[in-house]
């Protein structure tokens, strides 16, 4: 600073101030790419530039003044630098835009707006209810062993369920998982009770893609167990659940079934009150939206847990089919064909 205010009296410092301010003033002028290469060169091109000139002068100047005309220099130099850079930036984009060749009348580019899947959107509003009622999130493998895929889960090899038939094998005895219950297995036997999870995942079966059907699918497992678990826990966590996720006036209703994994099985249908387009409510039919049941003793005994201590429930869902119940009407657009068709079904009172 010192320095400086001590040579501002010196020509050349005067002198480079005032190139500056001339080379500036050439650059915002300059209107395309060669204008600016020419105001480069005329001040700072390496043979004739008038700021390299200088700069090449320092030698010859008294030294107690040559600091201060080098630091000057160099600043100018730098300034310049910078404004020819702005300047360039702004001369191309405005040299890209070639108006007379523009289509101006041609609609804006649309913004790309992403979203969650439905049915993943209705996973996540069904995991909340579970989360409330005290579940934690489990997981388990896509491509699974036939121990725990089946045997595991009291479902002996030659059982129909373990059918090649509707089974997709990757190699010997693994495969990709038909079901979300091998997580039930994997669990039990990483953690003791008391045990109350939810399980979300995709599950894989060989058929062929039709109304009713798809190869590949998502499901939701969920596994309760501990000591003094009733069939009442079970039927009334079910029956809030539905009451949470469609509406308090959601009846459910359970059906003698069959799972090898649970005794006694169920399949569990829900009665929904819908409202129409002109505001009256009606009640639907019963559609089946899961298969569930008390866990079998025999799978309880193959994690080592003791079956005359604990019991629990077990439930599987398959959420593609709740988001349609949930929300296919109104964004019908928002599914797969397949599923439109699904919900034709329904619409027309098959498979109710
Ligand atoms: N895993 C069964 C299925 O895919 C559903 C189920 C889960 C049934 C848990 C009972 C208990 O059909």
């Amino acid at each position: 600073m010192g320095l400086d205010n001590m040579s501002n009296d010196n020509p050349l410092v005067i002198r480079l101030t005032e190139l500056e301010a001339e080379a500036l003033a050439a650059v915002a002028e300059a209107g395309d790419s060669e204008a600016l290469e020419r105001v480069r060169v005329t001040y700072l091109g390496r043979k004739d530039g008038r700021i390299s000139a200088i700069l090449r002068q320092l030698g010859e100047i008294d030294p107690s003044d040559r600091r201060a005309v080098g630091a000057e220099a160099n600043r100018v130099k730098e300034t310049l630098t910078g404004a020819l850079e702005v300047r360039s930036a702004q001369v191309s984009q405005e040299t890209d835009f070639d108006v007379e060749a523009a289509d101006l009348t041609m609609p804006g580019r649309e913004t790309w707006a992403g979203g969650a899947h439905p049915v993943n959107q209705v996973v996540d509003e069904i995991w909340q209810i579970f989360r409330g009622m005290g579940f934690t999130r489990a997981r388990g493998p896509e491509a699974d062993t036939e121990w725990y895929n089946f045997e595991a889960l009291n479902t002996p090899l030659d059982h129909p369920a373990a059918d090649e038939q509707d089974t997709l094998y990757l190699k010997d005895s693994v495969l990709l998982r038909s079901h979300t219950s091998p997580v039930q297995i994997r669990t039990m036997e990483k953690h003791d009770p008391p045990i109350r999870i939810l399980a979300p995942g995709m599950v894989y079966r060989r058929d062929t893609y039709d109304a009713t059907h798809t190869p590949a699918f998502a499901q939701i497992e969920g596994l309760v167990v501990d000591e003094g678990i009733t069939f009442v826990d079970f039927k009334a966590t079910l029956a809030e659940f539905a009451r949470r996720f469609w509406g308090a006036d959601t009846k459910i209703r359970l059906r003698p079934s069959f799972f090898p994994f649970t005794e006694p099985s169920a399949e569990v249908d829900v009665k929904r009150l819908i409202t129409l387009k002109d505001g009256s409510r009606v009640e639907s039919d019963w559609i089946e939206i899961m298969g569930a049941g008390m866990v079998d003793p025999a799978v309880l005994e193959n994690v080592g847990y003791d079956s005359e201590r604990y019991t629990g429930f077990a439930f599987g869902m398959g959420p593609a089919r709740m988001a349609l119940l949930k929300y296919g009407v109104p964004d019908l657009r928002l599914f797969f064909e397949n599923d439109i068709r699904f919900l034709g079904q329904f619409a027309r009172g098959v498979g109710s």
